[in-house]
C-alpha cells in the first residue's frame, strides 16, 4: 500500500516528456549563440579546446555518440532540465557543472573546470539550449541507455568478441586507431568513470557497439566483452575511496588500476 502510494506519487512529480532536439534558429541572440556553439565545438573536440584539462584520447562525444543529441545515447539533450538532482555517488545534490567536471575528472582523466570559467559558462550555455521547452525535473523519453538484466560476463570469451568485432576500430590492444578511441590502457577513462562499471559498459556496447553496425551482440556476448574490457588496466582515480559515501555502493564498482608511471614514462 505505502510503495504504491510512493511510486503515484513519484509520476505526479516527474512528468514524462517526449525527446525533442532543438533546431539551432533557436538561438536567436547572437551574444548566446556565440557562446553555446563554443560550448558544442568543446564538447565535439574536447581535447583541441582544452588541452590542459583532458589526460586521455577520449572526447566527451566519444560516449555521449552522435554530439549527445541522439536519443538511447546518453544524450544531452534534456540534460540541463535533470539538475539539481542527487546523486548517490556524490552524497550530494549535484548541480550540472558537477556532473560535467565529474565526466572531466573521470571519463576523460583530467581536470574540473572553473566553475564560473568561460568554457564552463559556453557548454552550460549550449545545454541549456539542448533542454529547450523541457521542464524541469521532467522524465524524458530516450534519455541515458536502455538498460539490461545484470548478467555474468566471462573476460576469455569477451576477448574472443573483441577480437572478431572491436579490435578493427579500437585497435587490437584496445589502444585505439585513428577510427576510434582507447578502450583501455593510460589513453582511456580511468576506474572512477561511469563506464568502468560492467552494468554501465554492458548495455552501452549492446546499443551502439560497433558504430557502424550496432545490436549484432547478445546481451551474454555484451557482458562477456564489457568484462573484458573492464578487467584491463586503466588509470587510477584515488578520490574514488570518497565515492558513495552515504552508501549504495554497485557491486560493479571495482577496480582494475594500473601500475604507478615509471619516472621513464613520464620522460617520453
Ligand atoms: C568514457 C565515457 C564518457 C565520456 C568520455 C564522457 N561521458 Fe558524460 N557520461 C558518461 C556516463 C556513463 C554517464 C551516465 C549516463 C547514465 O547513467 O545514464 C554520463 C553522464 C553525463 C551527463 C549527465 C547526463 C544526464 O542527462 O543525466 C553529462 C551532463 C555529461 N555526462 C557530460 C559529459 C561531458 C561534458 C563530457 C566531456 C568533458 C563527458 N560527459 C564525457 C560517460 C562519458
Ligand atoms: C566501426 C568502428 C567501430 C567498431 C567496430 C567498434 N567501435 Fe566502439 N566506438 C567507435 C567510435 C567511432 C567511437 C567514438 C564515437 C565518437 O567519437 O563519435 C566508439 C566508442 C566506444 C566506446 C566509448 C569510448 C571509449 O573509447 O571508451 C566504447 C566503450 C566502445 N566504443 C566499445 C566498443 C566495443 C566493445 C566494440 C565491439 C563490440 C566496439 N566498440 C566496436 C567505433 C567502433
Amino acid at each position: 500500500m505505502h510503495a504504491r502510494f510512493a511510486a503515484s506519487a513519484k509520476q505526479q512529480t516527474r512528468r514524462r516528456v517526449a525527446f525533442h532536439v532543438p533546431s539551432e534558429s533557436e538561438l536567436t541572440d547572437s551574444v548566446y549563440r556565440t557562446s553555446a556553439l563554443r560550448g558544442r565545438a568543446i564538447l565535439l573536440a574536447t581535447r583541441d579546446s582544452l588541452p590542459r584539462n583532458v589526460g586521455n584520447s577520449l572526447r566527451c562525444a566519444s560516449c555521449h555518440v552522435g554530439g549527445g543529441l541522439r536519443r538511447d545515447a546518453m544524450p544531452w539533450v534534456g540534460s540541463y532540465a535533470r539538475f539539481p538532482q542527487y546523486r548517490e555517488r556524490s552524497g550530494k545534490v549535484d548541480l550540472i557543472e558537477d556532473r560535467i567536471n565529474d565526466c572531466f575528472e573521470r571519463s576523460m582523466n583530467g581536470s574540473r573546470l572553473s566553475s564560473n570559467g568561460k568554457d564552463m559558462r559556453d557548454i552550460v550555455a549550449y545545454f541549456a539550449f539542448l533542454s529547450n521547452g523541457i521542464p524541469v525535473g521532467a522524465e524524458m523519453e530516450g534519455q541515458g541507455f536502455p538498460r539490461l538484466t545484470p548478467l555474468k560476463g566471462d573476460a576469455t570469451r569477451g576477448m574472443s568478441v573483441f577480437a572478431a568485432t572491436c579490435s578493427r576500430c579500437h585497435g587490437p590492444s584496445g589502444q585505439g586507431t585513428a577510427l576510434a578511441p582507447p578502450l583501455w590502457g593510460r589513453r582511456s577513462y580511468n576506474v572512477g568513470a561511469g563506464m568502468a562499471r560492467i552494468n554501465t559498459a554492458a548495455p552501452f556496447i549492446y546499443a551502439l557497439m560497433p558504430i557502424d553496425r550496432p545490436q549484432q551482440l547478445s546481451p551474454q556476448q555484451a557482458f562477456d566483452v564489457a568484462t573484458y574490457i573492464n578487467t584491463r588496466p586503466r588509470p587510477d582515480f584515488p578520490r574514488k575511496v570518497h565515492d558513495w559515501p552515504r552508501g549504495g555502493k554497485p557491486p560493479d564498482a571495482d577496480y582494475h588500476v594500473l601500475p604507478p608511471v615509471t619516472s621513464k614514462e613520464k620522460r617520453q
